[in-house]
């Protein structure tokens, strides 16, 4: 029979490794509850629209990458490729704003995109966001940075920086446009076709082209902060005190542009310096929707968000070494067939008591048992037979070296506590 295999940049997650995850997961869910986001879970399936209505459709995003298909009634319907849509679709949905004026809400969860795979960049790849609806004050922009650095710090990954940016709003970015355009079409020979559409259609978005010529061409492009009108100002200058406040070191970079087209004002993104992950080495990004809602049929509610690459923190802290995994805290071996059935409950009331216990159910020789036991990594070993059925008594091995002593059945709960094996 052939062998079928995973989809390509789509990654299984085995143990060993998923306890990284976990490790990042635990502390997202805590630091963002700490900031008083709750969490909210949607399918990962939309309406196509919903993200060519947000995402919008001149960006690679919506244009090239989304997996769309016809279900069996005929409706367009895309894997999601970000969360913000799919939150604000919820949001809007559930009449929210109607329950409360302000809502912090976080997610985790599989996005895809079909982009050219490497380290760092999957078609399927996993997020934590953040989205914050109901407030237009730079200190809401300021608090989901914090959290974000907050958690970075508490993971450990110190190396990273933030780069902030402003992209104006209704009323300053016609102006910034119109000289953009000014710009792109002194080179408009030289553009890639996408982007020669996008100069007619959606010039922003030639700033993001993956194209090298492209490139060029947008890093000669003149600065939005220079056409910041005087609200737009005053808001990013607020941010950058805020953020001065807090002392979160910041860049600004006119140039975090964001590939997606619901932005105003701020944007972000945190940028990891470790080479591992070469051009994929932005952790985590967002900005400031605040037409975004209204867009989409729902009411006139400002709003900032992050999405952060889960596979990208994970291949950091991976580099880093560290240990994730809880070691089996006892493993039980079995000398002689009649002692099968009681080594059974023993683990399982053992476990029951909230402990790690492992057992050979192959059953086998002691020495083939205990390669096993060496192989899960367990702490401490204890052989069960006939003597230590009759006696009530075993020995219990440290792994680790050390002399075996003496313990009772009975009392193995407390023993392995007492001695300092973390409970499960
Ligand atoms: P984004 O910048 O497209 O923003 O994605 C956020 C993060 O997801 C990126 O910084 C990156 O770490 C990770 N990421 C994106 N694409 C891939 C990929 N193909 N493979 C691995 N990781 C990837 C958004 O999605 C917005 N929804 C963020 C946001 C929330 N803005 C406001 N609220």
């Amino acid at each position: 029979m052939s062998k079928i295999s995973g989809v390509k940049g789509m990654n299984d997650i085995l143990p060993g490794q998923v306890e990284v995850w976990q490790h990042v997961e635990r502390t997202a869910r805590e630091v963002f509850s700490r900031f008083g986001y709750g969490e909210v879970r949607t399918p990962t399936v939309e309406d196509t629209a919903l993200f060519v209505r947000s995402v919008g459709e001149e960006t690679d995003i919506v244009g090239k990458e989304m997996y769309t298909f016809e279900d069996k009634g005929g409706r367009s319907l895309s894997l999601r490729p970000e969360g913000t849509a799919p939150a604000a679709r919820a949001y809007i949905e559930h009449s929210v704003l109607n329950q409360e004026p302000l809502t912090r809400w976080f997610y985790m969860g599989p996005m895809f995109r079909y982009e050219r795979m490497k380290t760092g960049r999957y078609r399927q790849f996993h997020q934590i966001g953040a989205e914050a609806y109901g407030s237009k004050e730079p200190a809401q922009d300021v608090e989901i940075m914090d959290a974000v650095v907050q958690l970075l710090q508490k993971l450990g990954l110190t190396d990273v920086s933030l780069n902030v940016n402003s992209l104006g709003d209704e009323a300053c970015r016609p102006a910034y446009q119109e000289k953009l355009v000014g710009h792109l079409r002194a080179h408009v020979d030289e553009l890639c076709a996408d982007c020669k559409v996008r100069l007619e259609r959606n010039p922003l978005r030639v700033l993001d082209c993956k194209q090298e010529r492209c490139q060029q061409i947008a890093l000669a492009a003149p600065s939005i902060l220079e056409s910041l009108c005087e609200p737009c100002r005053a808001h990013f200058g607020d941010v950058q005190r805020k953020l001065g406040a807090l002392g979160i070191k910041y860049e600004v970079n006119h140039r975090i542009m964001r590939g997606l087209d619901y932005y105003t004002r701020t944007t972000f993104e945190f940028i990891a310096a470790h080479p591992v992950l070469g051009t994929a080495s932005t952790v985590g990004g967002g900005g400031r929707y605040d037409k975004l809602m209204k867009s989409l049929g729902g009411p006139d509610v400002p709003a900032v968000g992050v999405g952060i690459g889960l596979d990208r923190l994970c291949i950091l802290l991976q580099e880093g070494g560290q240990r994730f995994s809880q070691p089996t805290q006892l493993f039980i071996a079995v000398a002689d067939e009649g002692s099968a059935d009681e080594a059974l409950v023993l683990a399982s009331r053992l476990r029951r008591e909230g402990l790690r216990v492992e057992l050979d159910t192959r059953g086998g020789s002691l020495k083939s048992q205990m390669k096993r036991a060496d192989k899960v990594g367990a702490t401490y070993t204890l052989v069960l037979g006939e003597r230590e059925r009759q006696s009530g008594e075993a020995q219990l091995k440290p792994m680790a070296g050390g002399d075996p002593r003496p313990v009772k059945l009975a009392e193995l709960a407390q023993e392995l506590r007492a001695s300092g094996t973390p409970a499960a």
